[in-house]
């Protein structure tokens, strides 16, 4: 999922989120289960209230799940 130059942009509802933390997931940038049998795993994210989150499409972020400008640089 870390092969774009730019986020993805996803209007979220409230809930508990897991973004992909392996780079394997088949429906990025959500976790689907493909980290299984590896040490990774994904990143447990609350929602507290429905907003558009950025979350990192290029894999460089600081800030991960979140995208932090790293794929301007
Ligand atoms: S599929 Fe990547 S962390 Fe679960």
């Amino acid at each position: 999922m870390y092969e774009q130059k730019k986020p993805y942009v996803i209007e979220e509802e409230p809930g508990i989120k897991q973004y992909c933390g392996c780079n394997k997931t088949k429906k990025p940038p959500y976790c689907d289960g493909s980290h299984k049998g590896s040490p990774f795993k994904p990143f447990k994210v609350e929602i507290k209230e429905k907003k558009t989150v950025n979350i990192c499409g290029c894999g460089k972020s600081q800030n991960l799940p979140f995208c932090d400008g790293s794929h301007l640089k």
